[in-house]
This record gives C-alpha cells, structure tokens and sequence, in this order.
C-alpha cells in the first residue's frame, strides 16, 4: 500500500485508535487478512471467518511487525477499532485508488472473469505497470485487498468482480469506480441464487449503470442480455464478439489441431491475425474482450494481437493441459462449470482428441435451480453428439442426469458410465487408460474434482486420491 500514517487510516475509515502510542507511524508494507503473510509494515486486517477468528491472531500479527490492526475491537495491541472491518478495509481501498488516481478496469460476466482478466492483464502489462487481482478473489474483501496493492506507478487496476446477487456489482464498483467496465456474458452461474437470467442481467448491468460520460462500456455483442445492457450507461460502448456489427471482431475463427483459437482480429485501428496459446473456443470471446479493452487504452493493434498470442494462463485448473510422458492427455479444467463452460470445454476436448479416444470426466453443476434437471443432460448429450469415446459422470443424481442423457443420445450405451466419487473415477481411468488418450475433468468448484486430474498426473497407479 502506499504509505500512510496509522491517524490517517483511522481518519479514513473512521476508527478509534486503540494501544497506538505513535499515531505518526507509517503503514508501508501490504494490508493483508490472514497473519501469517504479515511482514514488517503491514496492516493486519482482523475478519472473523466461519472456523478462526483474526482477532486471536491480533499479537501475532503485531510480533511479526504489522505496524498495527485494523480490528472490531480492542486488542491489547496498536489497533485502529471500527464497527465493520470489511466497510473499512473498503473505505481504506476507495481513498487509496482515489488519491492514485489510477485507471480501473472492472470486469464481470458470469463464466471466464478470471480467464479473460489474466488475458487483461498480460496484455496490459505490456503497455504500463498494471496491478490485477490474483486467481479469482473478486468479492468485497478480495478485492479491496488487490486494490490496495497498488502503488504510484500503476497505471491500470484490472479487477475482477463477482457477483451472487443484487447490489454486489454497485457495492464493488463504490469502492473502485471503473472507467473501463465489461461484461462477458450472462450465464446460468449461480441462477438458483438469482432467480433467473434477467436478475443475472439485472446484476451485472450494475456495472455499466456506474460508469462516467467519458468511461467505457465493452459489451459482448453475441449475447444479448448484454448487448442489452448498452442503454442502461452513460459511457461510451464498444461491442465485441462475432457480430458483424461488433467494433472489435474475430473472422475466421478455427480450431488448431491442438485445440487452440486462431482467428483474425479486427479493431477500429487496423487488425491482426491471433493464435492463442490457451484452449478452447470460448476463449475467443475472452480474448477479443481482452483486446477491445487494450484498445480503449490506446494499444496498437499488432501490440495487441502479439500479447494475446504469448499469454498463458495465470490461474490454476482452467484448462489445464499436461502431456502425460505415456502420451495421456490430461485436460483439467476442474476449476468450476456451469452450462456454458461445460460445452465450451467438451468442444475443445473433441477439436483436441481428432483420431484420439476421448474421456470427459464430468461431475455435478451446482446451483442450477430448477434448469439442474435439464441442464445436465443437455451436456451428457452434447458429449455424445461431439462423440466423445466416453463420458465418465462422477457424483450423485446430478451425475446420474449425466449418464442418462449421454445414454439416451447414444447408440449402444457404451459411451457413458456412471461413478460415484472422485476415487472411483481414478480407479476406472487408471485400468481403461491407453497411450494416445485425451481425458477432460470438469466440475462445479464444490465437488474438487481437480483430485481426479491430479491423481492421474500423479503417475502412481497405486496412489489414493488426495483428500481435499
Ligand atoms: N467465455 C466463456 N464462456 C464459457 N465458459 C468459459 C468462458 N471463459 C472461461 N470459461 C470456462 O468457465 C470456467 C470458469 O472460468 P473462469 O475462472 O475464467 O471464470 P470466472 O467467471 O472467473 O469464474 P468464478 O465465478 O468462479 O470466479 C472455466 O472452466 C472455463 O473453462
Ligand atoms: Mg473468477
């Protein structure tokens, strides 16, 4: 964080301040939540969680030289005391991006925010010091936290934002007002919570409702809930996707052999032909996101297109593609699913494994509400269609929608079967495995279905999945 005095914390965020003999010392390492990343010049953020409360790590936090605690009580250590450390740590963050002055990038979408994010930020990077959220920590502590990294040389905050209802996108964007705000794509993620797309649409427009007359709205323009979305700002648009009429396009989008995107980008500066180095045809949608953004921030288009071609990916379980030296493919992509991801991931399985057997090791979709039912088995005939060799579904009733639907689609009933858990799963690919081979993993984030991936990575034939 930049440096700031304890009393002008305390002044920001309103707090008493508790056992500070020196209001005038300086807070000049990062502001972190959990005590053991505390270094010398740390702020501890005290938040009670579901199993440890960081109030009881308050001493330890300060012995490993945190300059003090932000807390909701007092302490017995220098501590600056507010009703709400989570209101605070976001005060603390607005202030600090204000006085910087720094661009904000804010995304949001409810598949490929982190994906496309990572393609932001290595594109970016490129450009001008940019600051980004890590993995996907994109809620009202996360991201506060990723903001307050910043220093006075950035000069773009790429943040991600996450929302599992009404309000969530108005309240992150208070705290970072964005100038550049994008929306990926309006899913089924999390519509049991919601109640419905439009609410998903409500929710996510939140973020381009917030946007100044000199901002930038980036708006996919092959879906249109949020093509829709386009009334609802005061900023400028700018479409991107397939759409003939999108100002930043892909044309002839193909498939390499490997699976990998190629495709020639259109700006309204110039284009440029891409092959991405990541997996899957849903990636175009993230990578043309990614350049409407950099072109907003005045990148040439060349610059553009190069950077997507070298970006790889940041964060862990998205597509993850391991050569196994028995020349099995692993692709672990177990990070989460929902429909849209589930199909994206399935095609770029069968684009991967031309003259190949082919296994996706599926397991449950949460949070799908009432679509659960029809949802999974769209998938499970999807995987046929594809002609997948065969469908492994892992789990309970969910998987065994799954199954069924992979049964029905099918012929003979061979391409699907039907396991109960992550272990099963193993024991089965471990006997059917054959050099040559290309096995996706895919899940809802709940299930850790990732084990099955690692576990085949492993090598070990004897080896146990690991618990989680
Ligand atoms: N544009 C896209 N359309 C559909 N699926 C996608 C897209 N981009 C990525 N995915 C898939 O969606 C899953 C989640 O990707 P990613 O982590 O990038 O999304 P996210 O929106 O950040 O998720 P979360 O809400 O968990 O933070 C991955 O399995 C990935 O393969
Ligand atoms: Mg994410």
């Amino acid at each position: 964080m930049i440096a700031l005095s304890l009393a002008e914390i305390a002044a920001i965020v309103g707090g008493q301040s508790h056992d500070i003999p020196d209001p005038s010392a300086q807070v000049t390492g990062s502001v972190v939540i959990d005590s053991r990343r505390v270094a010398p010049g740390s702020l501890f953020a005290a938040f009670a969680g579901e199993h440890v409360d960081g109030h009881d790590y308050a001493r330890v936090a300060y012995e490993a030289g945190a300059v003090a605690v932000l807390a909701a009580r007092p302490v017995g250590v220098p501590a600056i005391v507010v009703d709400d450390v989570q209101g605070a740590l976001g005060a603390l963050a607005r202030e600090v991006v204000r006085r910087l002055g720094t661009d904000v990038v804010a995304l949001t979408g409810s598949s490929g925010k982190t994906s496309t994010k990572d393609l932001i930020a290595q594109v970016l990077q490129r450009h001008a010091p940019t600051v980004y959220t890590p993995g996907s920590l994109n809620n009202e502590i996360g991201l506060p936290l990723t903001a307050l990294t910043a220093t006075s040389e950035t000069r773009h905050l790429v943040l991600e934002m996450g929302a599992r209802g009404i309000g969530h996108i108005r309240y992150l964007t208070g705290l970072t007002p964005p100038r550049i705000g994008l929306v990926l794509n309006v899913g089924t993620a999390h519509i049991g919570e919601f109640g419905g797309r439009e609410q998903i649409a409500e929710a996510k427009g939140e973020l381009v409702e917030v946007l100044p007359a000199d901002g930038c709205a980036v708006l996919n323009a092959d879906d249109p809930l949020v093509r829709a979305m386009a009334p609802r700002t005061k900023a400028r648009v700018l479409l991107f996707g397939e759409a003939e009429d999108a100002d930043v396009r892909a044309e002839n989008v193909r498939l390499t052999e490997a699976g990998q995107p190629s495709f020639r980008l259109h700006t309204p500066s110039g284009c440029s032909d891409v092959t991405l180095r990541l997996y899957g045809e849903h990636h175009v949608s993230n990578a043309l996101a990614a350049a409407a953004v950099a072109h907003e921030l005045g990148m040439p288009v060349d610059e553009i297109a190069l950077a997507l071609s070298e970006a790889g990916t940041l964060s862990r379980w998205r597509m993850e593609v391991t050569e196994r030296p028995d020349g099995v493919t692993v692709v672990n992509d177990a990070y989460n699913a929902n429909p849209e991801s589930m199909r994206a991931a399935l095609r770029a399985l069968a684009a991967m494994g031309k003259g190949r057997r082919t296994w996706a090791v599926l397991g449950p979709m949460a949070e799908l509400g009432d679509e659960s039912l029809a949802e999974h088995d769209a998938v499970g005939r999807l995987a046929v269609r594809l002609n997948v060799s065969k469908l492994v579904a892992v789990g309970d009733r969910e998987a065994s929608w799954l199954q069924l639907g992979a049964y029905n689609e099918g012929s003979w009933g061979e391409e699907s079967v039907h396991v109960s858990d992550a272990q099963a799963a193993v024991d089965l690919l471990r006997s059917e495995l054959r050099p040559g081979d290309v096995v996706l993993v895919k899940a809802s984030r709940s299930i850790g279905l990732e084990r099955v991936a690692l576990a085949l990575l492993d090598g070990g034939v004897e080896g146990e999945v690991a618990a989680r």
